[in-house]
Parts: C-alpha cells; structure tokens; sequence
C-alpha cells in the first residue's frame, strides 16, 4: 500500500473517553462561525485527507506553499490550507479557539499556535496566477478577514457524516477497501462536474493497466453554476450499475471545496489521492480550470517541477478526449487522425443551455441514463426558481 503524504495518515478526531471534556471545555472559549469552505477544510484535516497537516498552516508554512510548494520541512504541497478571522476576532483568541458549523454547534477545537498578517494580492498571484476578482478563487480569498490563525485541529463531531453516508470513506476506510481487495494498484479520478463519455473514457483506459478506480466526485462547495453534487452522484450511480464492472470500482466523495487554481489544484488533488490509497491520479484537459485562466495542459505540465520521489503517486495524463464519427468511437487528439468537424465537442455551458431548452445531449456525449437524469434536475430547479 502506498504510503499517506509525509508519512502518517493523520487522524484529528478527538478520542471518545476525551469527547466530553472537549465539549465542556470549548463553551468556555472564543468561538468562531465557520463557512461551508472551512468545515470542508477540518473534515479533511480531521480525517487525514490533508496528511500531513494537522490543522491550519502556521505563517512558515503558508509563504513556504505560496512561493514554493513545499511545506517549510520541504514536503511538497501546493495550496494554502488557512484559516482567516478578523483583528477584532483576534483580540478574544489566546490558546484556544472553537469552531462551529451554521448552527452554533461546535464541531472542532484549535490549539492555536499563531496569528499573523498575509497578503491577499501575493496569493492570488502565485496561487491562481491572476488578480482577477471574477476568478472564483481569488473572489474567495479577497473575501476572507484580514488575519490568518494557525494551530492544530481536534475533530469533535464528523458534521457531514449523513450527506452522502453510504459513500463517504475516509482515507483510512478506503485504503482498507482496496487492501480488502487485494488492489495493488488504483487510480483516483476527481471531477466536479457530471460525468460524460470522456470522463468514462479516460477511466476506463486507465483501468485497463491498473486493478482498481476510485472514482472520487468532489462534493464540498463549488461555484454556483456547476451542477449540485447530490444530481452528480446520481448520474454516477446509474453509470456504474449499467457500464462499469463493479468488482472494480469504488465510489466514494470527496469533501473537499473546489478552488478552481488549475495547475496547483492538480498537484494537491493528486496528493490528497495518495492519502486515501492511490498510486496513479488522472489529470485530463483543464483540470481544476475555470474560464480560460489556465492553458489547457498547464495542470499537467507543473508535474515536471516535480521528482517522482517529490509526489511518489504517478499522474496519468489524457489529451483532449471526445467522440469522433470517423473513428466511431470515443477517441483523443493522440489517437484520432480527423479534422474538427468529425469530432462531437460540447462545452459545459452549451450542454446547460441544451438542458435548459429541455433538450438531451446527443448519446455521444453523455449516456442517455445520465442525460435524463440531469434533464429532470433542470427541471426541477426551473420549477423550484
Ligand atoms: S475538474 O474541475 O474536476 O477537473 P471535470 O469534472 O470536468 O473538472 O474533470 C474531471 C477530470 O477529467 C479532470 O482531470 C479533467 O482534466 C478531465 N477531463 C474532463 N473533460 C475532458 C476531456 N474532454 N478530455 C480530457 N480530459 C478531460
């Protein structure tokens, strides 16, 4: 089994004998409120998606990630993993600090360790490569506070644990899944969006060199337009029941929230695989992009900054995959010698458009099972607006 990110799988969940005392003990500390970003955040670090962090980055670490992509022990990692609150918050803060969900229900306890000032416009230029406020991520970050508090986590509750419950494994549960069955070698597939012809393409090509798939939708937040993850879970499960060989297959979420950073998103979405037990992670076209910030192949192209050792899960990378009438088949710019116009290519937008209009994708695009069950979402949410 390939080993957790760093080493050790962490696990942040407060042991039960010391649940109680946790909880007392937290109505007496600052309180802070979390967003659906930040508790998608300590149910990662708290599970041991995030090895080897075990809570919030202290400032060494997070201008270590933003200007190098290394923690500052030099393990790879790309992405800041914060938490901001505001110089009046910070004023209450002294060891400790608890987190709530919406509900006022403390979810976490932080040993805090530091609180210090970061700059907004840095990040977003090395993180997402534009100062651009309409990019989704860096709108998100120009609306955090004014301070970042570091320190350690203790998961109290596993807040989330009714959505999605028959599929939510944690990284230890998965890796015990494909020890179960004697999986040596898994690819992970992330995705937010619903699953079409070339998603299934490019997973079953992997899976014709490897012994298993996790194919590991992304359910914490997305921007508004992409399609709700509850619809996305659905179109897998019909998939899998009527296309995918199921000794082969785990489905489970992923809680975490999208960031859309492209490049970067592709190294610390390949790394959180390994820690839930896969050795290979598909990188396609785009990955984690949003609008045209990233070039088509750039998430694919910042694994060269990287030794095999730096990462030790193997990217497979895909072209630009689509179906192709010549070729009679699903097909890719490295195996389809046909010009444009024999090609089937619908952006997620027209596909939206055609749904609105209470049209199906052609069955060359996305399975008529799928496309049926994104119609009705539609329409269902034409009807609830
Ligand atoms: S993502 O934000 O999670 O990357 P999406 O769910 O669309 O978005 O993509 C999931 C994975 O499939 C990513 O690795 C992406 O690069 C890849 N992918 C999506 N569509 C294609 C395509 N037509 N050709 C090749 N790769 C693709």
């Amino acid at each position: 089994m390939i080993k957790p990110h760093g080493g050790k799988l962490i696990n942040c969940k407060v042991a039960t004998d010391k649940r109680l005392a946790l909880l007392e003990e937290s109505k007496s500390l600052p309180k802070k409120t979390l967003n659906s970003r930040e508790l998608s955040d300590i149910e990662m670090i708290g599970v041991g998606a995030f090895s080897p962090l075990d809570g919030f980055m202290k400032k060494s670490d997070y201008l270590s990630v933003i200007r190098n992509m290394r923690l500052a022990n030099g393990t790879v990692w790309s992405l800041p993993i914060t938490l901001s609150i505001s110089s009046q918050q910070a004023k209450d803060i002294s060891d400790k600090l608890a987190l709530s969900d919406q509900n006022d229900k403390v979810v976490a306890v932080m040993e805090v360790t530091g609180i210090y000032e970061y700059d907004k416009v840095e990040e977003a230029r090395l993180v997402y490569g534009t100062n651009d406020e309409k990019h989704p991520g860096v709108a998100y970050l120009y609306s955090q506070e004014d301070l970042l508090v570091s320190g350690k986590i203790t998961l109290i509750d596993n807040f989330n644990e009714q959505q999605f419950s028959n599929y939510r494994f944690t990284p230890e549960q998965t890796r015990k899944l494909f020890a179960d069955k004697g999986w040596r070698q898994v690819v992970g597939f992330q995705t937010r969006n619903p699953v079409h012809r070339a998603h299934e393409y490019i997973q079953k090509c992997a899976l014709e060199v490897v012994d298993g798939l996790l194919l590991h939708p992304l359910v914490g937040e997305t921007k508004s337009d992409d399609i709700p993850a509850e619809v996305r879970m659905k179109c897998y499960q019909v998939l899998l029941e009527k296309y995918y060989p199921r000794d082969r297959v785990v489905l489970s979420v992923l809680p975490a929230s999208m960031r859309y950073a492209g490049p970067r998103e592709a190294i610390f979405h390949a790394l959180v695989r390994k820690n839930y037990g896969c050795t290979h992670f598909i990188v396609g076209r785009d990955h984690a992009g949003v609008g045209s910030y990233y070039g088509s192949f750039e998430a694919q192209k910042i694994f060269e900054q990287f030794t095999p050792s730096d990462l030790d899960i193997t990217p497979l990378f895909f072209d630009y995959t689509f179906y192709c009438h010549k070729c009679e088949g699903m097909a890719s710019t490295k195996t389809c010698p046909h010009s444009e116009e024999s090609r089937l290519s619908l952006s997620g937008t027209k596909v939206r458009q055609m749904l609105r209009e209470g049209k199906l994708p052609p069955a060359e695009f996305s399975r008529p099972e799928v496309a049926e069950i994104l119609l009705q979402a539609m329409k269902k949410s034409a009807e609830l607006v």
